[in-house]
Order: C-alpha cells, then sequence, then structure tokens
C-alpha cells in the first residue's frame, strides 16, 4: 500500500498551471535562481513541497538535455538549502544530482565570461489574450537564443536588453503596427526583436548591428530559431521565413545605402546609451525617415538630411529627383501604395543617464525629428511576468517621425 507521501507525489502537478509555466519559463529563460524559488515557493503555495520538487525533477533536472548545468548547480543548491531551511523533506536525487555536480564542476565554472548560453524566452499569453493574433494556439511562444555571459561581449550585443524584451512585447501586443509593413531595426544584439517581426508576419525584415561578433551570433540565433539569415542585399528575397542581417555602423553607414531601404517601421531597443555614437545614430534615423510623401502617393519622395548637398549647399531637386528615380524602381517591382504612409521609428530605452538621453533629444530636435513619448499612452501587454529581472515599467517607448518635441527629462 502506498504510503501517504508517495501518495502526495503521485498527484503531479499540472504543468498548465500559472504558478507551474512560470516556473518552467523562468528556468528555461535562466533567470537567478532568487527567481525560481520564489516561483517554486508560489507553486507550493509558500514552500517547496516535495511535490514541487518532484515537478522541477521531471520537468528539468532528470533530463537536463541542453540546460548549462553550472546554472543548474547552482539552482540546485539554493533548492536544497530554501527546503532544509524549511525543515522540509529533500528529495533523494536532488541530494544525488547536487553530488554529481560537485564531483563534476568546480565553482568557478560559472563564471567563465566568455561562455555562451543558451536562454529560451517564453512569452506567455495570459486567459483573454486568445483573440491577439500574435497568440499561438498553446498560448506560448518560445524563442532559443544564444547569448553571452558576458554583457559587454560583442560590444554588449550578445546580451539580451530590457529594451528588446519590452519592443518584443509591444510587437506581439500590437501586430497590426508591424505586420505587412518593411520593418528595419538598428543595433539588434542577438535578434529577439526580429524574431517577433517575423512571427507577426511583417512583409520584410531586416536586422543590422556594428558590430561583426553579433552579427554571426544574431545569424545563429535565426537559423536556431528555423529562419534563413540572408546577408545579400541585392536580393529581394519574398520568402516570409528570411530575414535580412546587415553590418551597419551607424558611422560609416552611407546616405545612399541608407536612402535605399526605404522602411515603413525602424525600431531601436537599448541603443541610446554612447554618447560618442549618438550623432551618427540621429544622423541614420534622420535618414531613414525623411521619406517625404508625394499627395498622390503614386511614389515617394526624399529629401536629402536638411536638404543639403555634399558641399553644405541646399539641394531638393537633386534629392528629390533621386529620389523619384528610387521609387519608380520600387513601384516596379511592387510598391501596393504602403508608402502612403510616412516611415516612423519606434525606439525603446531605459534612461540609465539622464545627461545622455537628453543629449538625444537635443541632436534629435535639431535634426528636426519628432519625438513623442508614448510610455504610458502605448502599453504592451505583459506577457513577461515570470522574468523578474525584467522591469516592464523602467522601459520608455518614443515614437519619432519628421516634424512635436518632448519635454527633456
Ligand atoms: C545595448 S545593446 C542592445 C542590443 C539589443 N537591441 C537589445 O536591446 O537586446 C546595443 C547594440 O547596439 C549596437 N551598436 C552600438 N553602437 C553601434 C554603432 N555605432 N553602430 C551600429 N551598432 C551599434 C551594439 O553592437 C549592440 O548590439
Amino acid at each position: 500500500m502506498a504510503t501517504e507521501q508517495e501518495h502526495e507525489l503521485e498527484l503531479e502537478l499540472d504543468p498548465s498551471l500559472p504558478c507551474c509555466r512560470n516556473l518552467l519559463s523562468a528556468i528555461l529563460a535562466m533567470e537567478p535562481s532568487e527567481c525560481l524559488i520564489s516561483h517554486a515557493r508560489a507553486c507550493g503555495g509558500g514552500l517547496i513541497t516535495e511535490q514541487v520538487q518532484q515537478f522541477i525533477w521531471d520537468h528539468c533536472l532528470s533530463t537536463p538535455g541542453d540546460f548549462h548545468a553550472p546554472y543548474l548547480k547552482n539552482f540546485v543548491k539554493k533548492l536544497i538549502w530554501q527546503v532544509e531551511f524549511d525543515h522540509g523533506y529533500v528529495l533523494d536525487q536532488l541530494y544525488e544530482l547536487y553530488a554529481q555536480y560537485m564531483t563534476s564542476f568546480k565553482d568557478d565554472s560559472f563564471s567563465k565570461r566568455d561562455a555562451r548560453i543558451c536562454k529560451r524566452i517564453s512569452f506567455l499569453f495570459p486567459d483573454g489574450c486568445s483573440e491577439l493574433l500574435s497568440c499561438p494556439p498553446s498560448r506560448e511562444l518560445v524563442f532559443p537564443l544564444q547569448c553571452s555571459l558576458n554583457m559587454l561581449e560583442g560590444d554588449t550585443g550578445c546580451s539580451i536588453w530590457p529594451s528588446s524584451l519590452f519592443l518584443s512585447e509591444l510587437i506581439l501586443s500590437h501586430p497590426e503596427l508591424f505586420s505587412n509593413k518593411s520593418c528595419f531595426e538598428i543595433g539588434s544584439g542577438v535578434g529577439l526583436v526580429g524574431l517577433c517581426l517575423a512571427h507577426v508576419k511583417a512583409s520584410k525584415v531586416t536586422l543590422t548591428d556594428g558590430d561583426l561578433s553579433t552579427l554571426a551570433n544574431m545569424k545563429f540565433n535565426l537559423e536556431l530559431n528555423n529562419l534563413n539569415a540572408e546577408t545579400d542585399t541585392s536580393q529581394r528575397n519574398k520568402d516570409p521565413s528570411t530575414v535580412q542581417c546587415l553590418y551597419l555602423p551607424w558611422e560609416s553607414a552611407s546616405e545612399s545605402q541608407l536612402q535605399d531601404i526605404m522602411p515603413d517601421v525602424v525600431m531601436g531597443a537599448d541603443v541610446i546609451y554612447d554618447p560618442v555614437c549618438l550623432p551618427h545614430l540621429v544622423r541614420v534615423l534622420t535618414i531613414l525617415l525623411n521619406r517625404m510623401i508625394c499627395g498622390e502617393c503614386t511614389s515617394c519622395k526624399r529629401l536629402s538630411p536638411n536638404g543639403r548637398d555634399e558641399n553644405g549647399e541646399r539641394n531638393y531637386k537633386d534629392a528629390s529627383d533621386r529620389s523619384e528615380d528610387r521609387c519608380k524602381a520600387v513601384n516596379k517591382d511592387g510598391c501596393d501604395g504602403r508608402s502612403k504612409e510616412a516611415p516612423v521609428a519606434y525606439i525603446a530605452c531605459v534612461v540609465r543617464n539622464v545627461e545622455t538621453f537628453n543629449y538625444f533629444l537635443s541632436l534629435a530636435d535639431q535634426a528636426k525629428l519628432d519625438i513623442m513619448d508614448l510610455t504610458d499612452s502605448l502599453k504592451p501587454v505583459n506577457l513577461l511576468q515570470y522574468m523578474q529581472s525584467y522591469n516592464q515599467t523602467g522601459v520608455r517607448l518614443l515614437r519619432i517621425t519628421c516634424s512635436h518635441t518632448i519635454r527633456q527629462v
């Protein structure tokens, strides 16, 4: 006959319960151990019961697969410590696993700062979200992403920053802003925003970065998520599973290269932080956004930035002539009138340094860019509630077009 303890363990936790989904998603995203412990407690009504331990064992520890072993070791250590602290019963298999980890890894193996890890970012659609076009039947969208443990690797582009989590939530919450639009991202990092854009069926997704190792990691991530990374700009590949990946340092991006892109939407996550780069960033945004729409919208006109030629002379005519040629080419190629709308940029940022942020605003103002702060008016659904390391309210969202100003903080 089964003992009471065995009977309790037979009553497995249901993985579709919100608390269980939160716990598993946090482990997959490699959230800090404290976050996992608080989710584990939530599953057990405040205690990490044997049922909760069994659930963790069954879903993560018994077949760790490609989990990062030093990360799991650290988690198992904290888990055992917490259960012992509560005077609870620790499952034998947890002690045995920890003993195995102790003999396999030294404590410093997690601190190899150049190590690559695979985080799985799960967007969890809450009840009531199923009418959202981006919501899959399972109400869960998971993207594996290779990242670095070193925040600075790849000029910071091999880590996932909060603003890209924010923009991803925005895309999935408001797919209508991006679906069937040509979307272009600057400073794309690991490529998460691009994966969300492809998911909501943007007509074209172009990701760029100015760091070559970041670009290589981004391409790896696209392929990991069954998308084709295309690097040849001369190809007009209409395959929806193709994402263009371009090397685009803001300092050296040429005007003609940028003018040829003609995106409907420009995206940027956590790109406002280095004052040295900001004049270049603003130049790039200005060229991308300053496509003027002609009345009939049979073609689009663009002025050179500030309407000046190489000698600094105002030269609207030449700029619009060149632009008309380019637009004819686009129309021949099947421009369906999407360019009726002026391009718009969505830039998400965490203001870490107010002076740097205000410097960006003043440069944008000089470049006659209009900035609207949408932080309080266009809030995405919180699809990452399990991720305690991410604070959606800490991210600001700017909408930038070519002509209103934002009050400085
Ligand atoms: C803080 S990371 C943000 C990465 C990603 N957008 C995210 O939010 O996770 C800044 C990104 O901008 C890129 N970047 C920085 N300066 C740049 C420049 N001058 N030209 C092009 N890319 C640049 C970096 O390589 C890096 O990928």
